[in-house]
């Protein structure tokens, strides 16, 4: 539950509104956008990324660039144990499961659609085309189901913008073929209950994938606890390289499933009559990998790791708090849900001002936020809107950002009247 905070005639704010320190790592940060101090507040899209995780990557290219799995030379071994390496620091981040249990994807798109097509598709005849999934689903947990196949129910989302948790039980019960729902909603910031699902699922034996994308940079996630068959998560999105990602899934499912796609590094012994393939995870990995990627989303795992995650998730709620009293406050400005558990994103739409003129007047203070639909359709025929404008926070935001978008959007209500 968000904690009550008393904003009124307070001028000084708790001191975990200010994460000290952790703001200089990010070299982005103190950038100008139109003439005016940055004001990032679009971390739900994709997080800024700190020194280390740039120096990564400038480093592989810069003093021992060379491919993996191909050659017997230094270079290519170095690059060979820190990409395979890679799998050990994920399995770490995950809270501790196995390292041949994580696969490198291209984000978290990739790693569900390889799920749909390796692991529910050839199900569908014994376990059946139904996917259980939610009206909050982001596109890449809905589309990448029907491409193979299924037909999709969702669990329905209450006016809080939360998972009606009654209609999860009763459709558990009718054991679909596969729940897939994300454990952080990118549209409203709403925490799912996903260890409470997954239990529900399990005395089913209905298997889980967890789209982890907007959780990853907001709390640690200990996956042994939460009993999921596949969690997905994008390295963008945690403080890493665009096109990385990691797909997790239980050995055995891993074990039987198919390769999703076909190439090099991912065979055993290829010839014209047919071939056979390696075993999980390079069966998944075919051709060369972003190697580079996969090494700064290792120095983006082991920089978060080092970080207190505890105190990320105090700064985010009080944000959140100030963010919802402040904004709430703007005649005419109507949140779309307030979910109870939450991370920093603050989803509204204005009466008169279009979610696009929002976002163009704020940009011109510097300030970015998202218009549209956030890649959340049905959630938005949901809450019979169109579509919303979305600010999000990361670990970095502060209290005077928070402050400069009420601001800013004062200046919106004035010009819209
Ligand atoms: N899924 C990302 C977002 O919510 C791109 O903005």
């Amino acid at each position: 539950m968000l904690r009550s905070l008393d904003y009124a005639g307070s001028p000084s704010e708790p001191a975990s509104l200010g994460m000290t320190g952790l703001r200089e790592q990010f070299p982005i940060l103190s950038a100008t956008s139109r003439g005016k101090p940055l004001v990032y507040l679009d971390s739900a899209a994709t997080t800024q990324k700190p020194q280390v995780v740039i120096d990564a990557e400038r480093d592989f290219y810069t003093g021992w660039n060379a491919n993996i799995h191909r050659g017997v030379y230094e270079y290519s071994e170095r690059a060979t144990v820190a990409y395979d390496g890679t799998r050990a620091t994920a399995a770490r981040f995950l809270g501790g499961v196995d390292a041949d249990e994580i696969v490198f994807v291209r984000g978290t798109t990739e790693a569900i659609n390889l799920v749909a097509q390796s692991f529910f598709r050839p199900r569908i005849a014994t376990a059946g085309a139904t996917v259980l999934v939610t009206e909050m689903e982001h596109h890449a947990n809905i589309v990448p189901w029907q491409l193979a196949g299924a037909t999709l129910v969702p669990i329905p989302v209450t006016d809080a913008g939360e998972l009606d948790m009654e209609a999860a039980t009763r459709l558990l019960a009718a054991r679909p073929a596969m729940l897939a729902v994300m454990h952080v909603s990118n549209a409203l910031g709403t925490i799912n209950p996903i260890a409470e699902l997954c239990a529900m699922a399990r005395t089913h034996g209905v298997p889980v994938l967890i789209d982890g994308a907007q959780a990853v940079g907001h709390f640690a996630v200990d996956l042994p606890a939460l009993g999921a068959d596949f969690y997905c998560f994008s390295g963008h999105k945690l403080f890493g390289p665009t096109g990385t990602g990691v797909l997790w899934g239980r050995r055995e499912h891993l074990a039987m499933m198919p390769p999703y796609q076909g190439g090099g590094d991912m065979i055993d012994l290829v010839r014209f009559e047919g071939s056979s393939f390696a075993r999980p995870p390079e069966r998944f990995e075919a051709g060369t990998p972003n190697i580079a990627g996969v090494i700064g989303l290792n120095a983006a795992m082991q920089w978060v790791m080092a970080q207190d995650t505890r105190a990320w998730e105090r700064h985010d709620r009080e944000l959140l708090e100030l963010g919802r009293h402040l904004l709430g406050e703007i005649p005419g400005l109507r949140f779309i849900a307030r979910p109870a558990d939450a991370v920093g994103v603050l989803t509204f739409a204005m009466d008169g001002a279009h979610p696009h003129d929002i976002a163009s007047i704020l940009d011109g203070e510097g300030i970015c936020i998202r218009a549209g639909h956030h890649c959340a359709q049905p959630l938005h025929v949901r809450f019979g809107v169109p579509s919303s404008a979305r600010a999000s926070f990361g670990p970095y935001t502060t209290e005077a950002e928070v402050r400069a978008l009420a601001t800013g959007l004062q200046k919106v209500r004035e010009l819209f009247g």
